[in-house]
This record gives C-alpha cells, structure tokens and sequence, in this order.
C-alpha cells in the first residue's frame, strides 16, 4: 500500500520554491513530471524529494543510493501512485502484483520458461513476419515520397509482435490507415492514471474531472472488449497452440498444478502483456532510430555490421545475437530514455540509506533511471549519444546498478531477452534496407505517459538502392 510519507526519516533536498497546499509546483508542467525531476536531479543531488498537491515523492538518481535500493535483502519492488493506479487494470497480474499476491509467484514460474533466451527461437519467425509488414509499408511510402511518423509505426510493429506471439491474435495493425484503437485506449489509460498519482481530488472537485473519468471509463471497458475478444477467438479456435495463452489456459485445466491461474488474473495477464510488451519496446525503438537518423557515422557503421553478418538476406535466429553494435547503439538508446523511466522500492526493514537517511520498513522511493543513467560514472558528457559506452571494457570499469532499463531484482522485466530479441532484428533490418531522411529542424521532444515516447519525429524512409 503506499505510504503517503515515502521517507520519514531526516529532511531532503528539495525544490526552492515550495509553496502551501500545492508543494514543489513552481515551473513543472504536469505533462513532465519525469524530465522535471530528471534535471532536478542536477542540482538537488543523488536523494531528493518533491511534495505535490499533498502527497510526497522520493527519488533516488545517484549510483550510490541507487545500488543500495537495488539490495534486495533490504528493499523489494514497491509500487509507486502512478503504477498502483494502474491495477485497475491490471489487478495482480505481473507488472502491478504486490509482492505477496500469490498471483505473482504462480505467473512468474509458469510463464518464465516462455521468456528464456532460448525460448526466443520461438518467436523469431513471427518477428521475421511482423518486421515484413513494416518492409513492405515502408516500401509503399518510399515509392509516394511519403515521410512517416516512426512512434506510430513502431507501436504498430511491437502491438502486432506482443499479439501474434503471445496470443496468436492480429491486430491486423498494417492494414489500417490509422493505429489500431487500442492503442489509443491504452495511451489514454496510462496517460491518466500517471496525472492521477500526482493529483489526489478532493470530493468537492470531483465533478470538474467528470469528463476525462469518463474517457477513462469508455478506455477501460474498450480494453476488456479486446481482452474478451482474444480469449473468444480462442475458444472457437480448433487448432494447436503453444503460445502464452495456451501455457495458462492449459495449465488452468490440470488440477494438480500449483501455478494454475483463474480465469479473471488469466483476464490480467494478458492485458498487462499486451501492454508492457509493446509500448515499451516501441519506445526503445523509435528512440534508437532518431539517433541512428541523426547520427550518420554511427548509422554507416551500424549498417556495415549488418551486410557484414546478414547480407542480404532474412537473418537466422542466432545471426540477431551477432549484431553487437547494432545491439549497443539500442542499450545506448535506453541508457538516455529509458522507456520505463522509473521504478519503486521499497524498505524491507527499517534501515538508513544516502548520507544516513532513515527509512522505515514499507517507506519506499523512486529510482529515476533518467537520472541514474546521467549520473557522473557515465563519465564527463553522460547527455550524449555514444554506443561505445557499451563496449565491454566500459561496462566492466562500471560499478553495478548504474544501468537499469529492465528494473532489478526479481521483479525486473521478464521480457527483457523478447524486447532485445525484436528491437535488435528490426533495426538491422530497417538498416538493411532502407536510408532514413529525418527533418533537420526537429529537436527531440518526449512524451510521457508513464513510459517515454519520442512524439513528432518523422522520416523518410527509402529503399536503399
Ligand atoms: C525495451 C523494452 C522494455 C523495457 C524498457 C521494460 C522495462 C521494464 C521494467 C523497468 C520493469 C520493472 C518495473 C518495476 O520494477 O516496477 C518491467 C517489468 C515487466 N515487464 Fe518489461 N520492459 C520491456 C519490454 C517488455 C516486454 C517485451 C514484455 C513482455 C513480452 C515485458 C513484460 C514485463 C512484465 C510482465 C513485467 C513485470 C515482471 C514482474 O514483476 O514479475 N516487458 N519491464
């Protein structure tokens, strides 16, 4: 349950100009609350906090204090107001499980084997597949001139991936003129309840957020119409399977298995896949092609590694693995927008973490890997773009838990090696194919909406000749 009070202990750095009642609001836009408290960090240091409309924020941005969090003798993951919101979603399936639901621990043994990188050599002809669609929509827009909007593109992509292996189910994404409404459902979905953690409504105010409950209220139902779709597509189904679903709905017929789930959290589950294994990694992607677009030395060396280990042709499973600096120019990516930009922790014990910060046990923080991926070991310019970071000398000379995309613990990602696996094979084969033309005038602009998304970049995609 969260706390209102994160740290009780000592007092922290904090914004200068606190106001009453409203807090730490003075030049923050509600639309950022993550790139606000990402230059926080700068000045404020490693442990600071920021009071909003009453309810109180801790974020840890330095290694330091970010390896203690990352202990998990003494903390565990928490989930902080914006993914607590979330359960109404999600309820206790993966991402928003309280640790203790017993949920969690029977989805993590029955679906873990599903997310081995082994596992992967599963998925890879769907991802061979999927990536196709994109070649041959990018085709069309190459041939009309037609410059494209590479976040919507990528969310196709990932939604299209996450559907069809997990669930055997299209979205039939490719064919559409505009995405598919359920992304627009789900952005909706986030995007509200991320405001609402930041915002408690007194009853009397209630009325003046009728329409946008409203809309989350049409959002949500529209999300279960997709959840009941694709088990019902199921159902009538006669062939085989051995995707997600299958893996629990079988298991909820043996009696005699511990994991089995019932049919509502089986609901939750693949809601909660359906959203975390595409917005996330649609991000990592089309934040990877802004740089490889506007980077074009490291473009022409990303391109010569895949002629060099792919040729012309569709990769093999193990030839993805071999794109290493194709695989480095996305770990940078991720290191300067993590697409999951933050995480909560939690004490399991009263303990003292910083510069002897007290917390007691169930008090909790928020790591900003925005922050913690800027921090001074990334060396002297940690703003900029450079895959060489992750070359394996530098990541050896680094401490550990300076970088956390996939969070930590036994609640980091489990599609960790599926997110790789698809964003490592389809920017080789967007190299591979294409040249990318992007606006010189556009500056990088991000959205949040508890995951991070470039918004506006587009690029002219043509066929490489
Ligand atoms: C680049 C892509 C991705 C990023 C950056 C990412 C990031 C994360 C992070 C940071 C967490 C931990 C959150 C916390 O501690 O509160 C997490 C958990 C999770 N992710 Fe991912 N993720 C990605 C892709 C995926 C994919 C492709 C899937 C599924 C196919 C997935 C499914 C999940 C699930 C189910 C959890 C909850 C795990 C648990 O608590 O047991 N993610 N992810």
């Amino acid at each position: 349950m969260s706390t209102q009070f994160a740290v009780r202990g000592g007092s922290l750095p904090h914004p200068p100009h606190r106001l009453p009642v409203l807090g730490d609001v003075v030049g923050v836009d509600p639309r950022t609350p993550v790139q606000d408290s990402t230059a926080m960090a700068r000045t404020l240091g490693p442990l600071f906090e920021r009071h909003i409309l009453g309810r109180r924020f801790v974020f840890a941005a330095g290694a330091d204090v970010v390896g203690e969090l990352c202990d998990e003798k003494r903390f565990e993951k928490f989930l902080p107001p914006g993914v607590e919101n979330l359960r109404d979603i999600g309820a206790d399936g993966l991402f928003t499980a309280y640790n203790h639901e017993p949920n969690w621990q029977r989805a993590h043994d029955l679906l873990r084997p599903a997310f081995t990188a082994g596992a992967m050599r599963g998925y890879h002809e769907i991802m061979v597949d999927v990536a196709d669609d994109l070649i041959e929509h990018w085709e069309f827009l190459s041939r009309n001139a037609s410059p494209t909007d590479v976040s919507a593109d990528m969310t196709t992509l990932t939604l299209e991936t996450i559907g069809r292996t997990g669930f055997s189910y299209s979205f039939g994404s490719f064919a559409r003129a505009e995405p598919h409404p359920f992304v627009s459902a789900m952005v909706g979905a986030l995007t509200y309840n991320q405001r609402r953690a930041l915002l408690k409504v007194p009853a009397f105010a209630k009325p003046l957020f009728a329409r946008s409950d409203r809309r989350y209220a049409g959002n949500k139902q529209y999300l279960a119409d997709v959840l009941a779709d694709v088990v019902r597509t199921r159902r009538r189904s006669t062939e085989d399977f051995s995707d997600l679903l299958q893996i629990m709905m079988d298991a909820a017929c043996e009696a005699d298995n511990p994991n089995a789930l019932s049919e509502a959290n089986i609901g939750c589950q693949i809601l909660t896949f359906l959203i975390a294994g595409h917005e996330t990694t649609s991000g990592a992607l089309s934040f990877a092609l802004y740089y490889l677009a506007t980077h074009p030395e490291v473009f022409e060396r990303a391109r010569a590694e895949v002629d060099e280990v792919w040729g012309t042709g569709k990769p093999e499973f193990g030839q993805v693995p071999k794109l290493r600096y194709v695989r480095r120019v996305l770990d940078e990516s991720l290191r300067l927008w993590p697409t999951v930009p933050a995480f909560g922790r939690g004490a399991r014990a009263d303990t003292v973490v910083g510069d002897g910060y007290a917390m007691a046990a169930g008090d909790w923080a928020i790591v900003l890997a925005t922050a913690l991926h800027r921090d001074p070991v990334w060396g002297d310019r940690p703003h900029e773009f450079d895959p060489d970071n992750f070359l394996p000398d530098r990541i050896k000379a680094r401490p550990a838990h300076v970088y956390k995309p996939f969070g930590t613990g036994e609640r980091a990602c489990i599609g960790r090696q599926f997110a790789i696996h698809e964003a490592v094979l389809v920017l080789g084969t967007i190299l591979q194919r294409f040249d990318l033309q992007a606006d010189p005038s556009y500056r990088l602009k991000v959205q949040e909406r508890l995951t991070m998304m470039p918004t506006g970049f587009r690029v002219q995609p043509t066929v490489r000749q």
